[in-house]
């Protein structure tokens, strides 16, 4: 078992620049528009189920499930309906002993590493969709989780660093197409964390990108903007963009209509900034792009 083709992985080498929180917004928007959605969390800081709130729940089980599925082949059973539509398999602290587990199989030059590409199989096919959150690595455990995957997302910042991680998964996403996974595709890169008003910026990067990847990759129309506030409250409270739009908007007309009578309030909302009401809009938009390009490739 090699690619899985309904997987979709959300790498760069670099840290912090947007994997997880792309992954979130685009699982719960596919899952909303009626795609059965299932979200791997492969990453030891568990941002993922922080981001669609099953870990502030006590849901998590910090990837023990995930290492035994990927240690010793047992079944994976995903949480369910974290979102209607949307199954996760949660990550974790437990996940800092991934390469421990798969060592022995990578330094098997003869076999191609599939402990994840296998663990997945295992579930993958009840979906129509399947996102890999990445961790910031780059090397034999990147190279690892894209032989699971059928499409390749890479999300990137303007820094120099995060074209540098760019650079690194390039490098794996060579070395696996044409060893263990030749189907590998990448679907786009998306720019993230761009402030609306820098259109010189954001123009320049642009630019720069398509010029260095040299046709290997599209770079997607949509850019997430900057909105540092916004995220902060989402990745506290487990809201995705369209949902904390709503609850921002939610807690306007609540501070409209208390003075009439008392609405019960899942979130201290009243601080949610409106500033960021385009957000969901770029997530939205990001979105239709990802699915498109994945249907288009799919053949479906
Ligand atoms: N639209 C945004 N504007 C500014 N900052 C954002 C935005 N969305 C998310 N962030 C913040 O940027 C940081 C990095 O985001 P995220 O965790 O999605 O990146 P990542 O690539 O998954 O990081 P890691 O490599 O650590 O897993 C987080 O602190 C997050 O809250
Ligand atoms: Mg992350």
């Amino acid at each position: 078992m090699t690619s899985l083709t309904n997987t979709i992985a959300f790498a760069n080498g670099k840290g912090g620049v947007g994997k997880t929180s792309v992954t979130a917004n685009v699982a719960g928007i596919a899952a909303l528009s009626g795609w059965q959605v299932l979200t791997v969390d492969l990453d030891p800081q568990g941002n993922l189920g922080t981001d669609l709130g099953y870990t502030q729940n006590g849901d998590s089980d910090q990837g023990a499930a995930l290492m035994a599925a990927i240690g010793d082949g047992a079944k994976l059973k995903p949480l369910r309906n974290v979102r209607p539509g949307l199954d996760s398999v949660p990550g974790g602290d437990l996940m800092d002993g991934l390469m421990t587990v798969l060592a022995p199989r990578l330094l098997d030059e003869t076999a191609p590493a599939t402990a994840i590409a296998d663990a997945l199989a295992t579930v993958a096919e009840d979906y129509d969709l399947v996102l890999l959150d990445c961790p910031p690595a780059g090397g034999v455990l990147l190279e690892a989780i894209l032989i699971a995957a059928r499409f390749l997302v890479v999300p990137t910042k303007r820094d120099l660093g995060s074209l540098h991680g760019l650079v690194r998964v390039a490098r794996s996403f060579a070395s696996v197409r044409s060893h263990d996974n030749p189907d590998l595709e990448v679907l786009g890169v998306a720019l993230f964390d761009f402030a609306r008003q820098d259109t010189r910026i954001l123009a320049d990067t642009r630019e720069r990108l398509i010029r260095n990847l040299a046709g290997a990759a599209p770079v997607f129309d949509t850019v997430i903007r900057n909105a540092r506030k916004a995220s902060t409250d989402m990745r506290r409270d487990g809201l995705l963009a369209f949902e904390y739009e709503e609850a921002a908007s939610s807690a306007l007309r609540h501070r409209v209509a208390e003075r009439v009578w008392e609405h019960p309030y899942r979130f201290s909302s009243n601080g949610y900034s409106k500033s960021a009401s385009g957000l969901a809009e770029d997530y939205q938009s990001l979105t239709k792009e990802i699915l498109a390009a994945f249907a288009e490739r799919n053949g479906s």
